[in-house]
């Protein structure tokens, strides 16, 4: 996969925009769905975290969690501290930067690990998946967040349209259209269901089960890790 990393930083100041806009404001409902999935947790760790919308959302939902936030973009990471401040979740949220690929953690560090709309735009995919499973304690919990394209094939046709045509239009309000217009085309190269199942067994989380959210337009994976 390409590096992205400069892709985001251009996006960072309009990201939590856009995303709502996009989404029709949606995208909040799933990540609380992916912060219930995970579980009761202490230590989470969410990778790719962008602006912190997932280590916000866990804070809310488990309220004795302490949650680390990485990712490589200084600029992402910026806008994560200052929302972070203004909610008053600075004691409880932890923001780093890094890769998913070369995470900067023990093993067996944390209870649960989320990653939302980020594992596509790593540069290993598996590689990633790997860390997430070595900084995991042996039974914590894994939650995926992944646009995917829908499997009815009345929708399919549908949501492409408005991915690979309105997308990279909205994107383009912010001067982001090429960098719109490929976050949409990624998304029906990248393993999806059971070939991104396999993935994560492949990694060492049993079983991988997953659930279709809105139409199946974004799958919810998780698993735990095998011990
Ligand atoms: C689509 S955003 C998702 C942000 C957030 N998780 C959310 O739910 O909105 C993808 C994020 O992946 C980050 N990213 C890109 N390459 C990465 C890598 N190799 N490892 C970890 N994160 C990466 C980007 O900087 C960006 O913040």
């Amino acid at each position: 996969m390409p590096e992205t990393e400069p892709l985001f930083t251009k996006l960072a100041g309009n990201y939590d925009r856009l995303n709502s806009i996009c989404s029709l404001g949606i995208d909040a409902s799933w990540r609380k769905r992916l912060a219930a999935e995970i579980g009761q947790c202490q230590r989470v760790l969410d990778v790719a975290t962008g602006t912190a919308e997932v280590c916000i959302e866990v804070a809310r939902k488990w309220p004795d969690a302490k949650i680390t936030g990485i990712d490589p973009s200084s600029h992402m990471i910026r806008i994560a501290e200052e929302k972070t401040r203004k909610l008053g979740l600075e004691g409880r949220i932890d923001l780093v930067e890094g890769s998913a690929e070369n995470l900067p953690f023990e093993d067996g560090l944390f209870d649960a690990v989320t990653i939302a709309f980020g594992i596509r735009n790593t540069v290993d995919p598996l590689l990633s998946l790997r860390e997430m499973a070595r900084v995991l304690r042996p039974s914590g919990s894994i939650g995926v967040l992944e646009f995917a394209v829908p499997s009815n094939s009345l929708f399919s046709p549908i949501y492409m349209f408005y991915m690979r045509n309105v997308i990279p239009l909205l994107g383009s309000i912010f001067g982001c259209r090429p960098e719109y217009r490929y976050l949409a085309e990624s998304i029906p190269s990248f393993p999806q269901r059971t070939e991104f199942a396999e993935l994560m067994r492949d990694a060492g989380f049993e079983p991988p089960r997953w659930f279709e959210l809105t139409l199946g337009i974004v799958v919810l994976y998780s698993g735990v890790k095998a011990s």
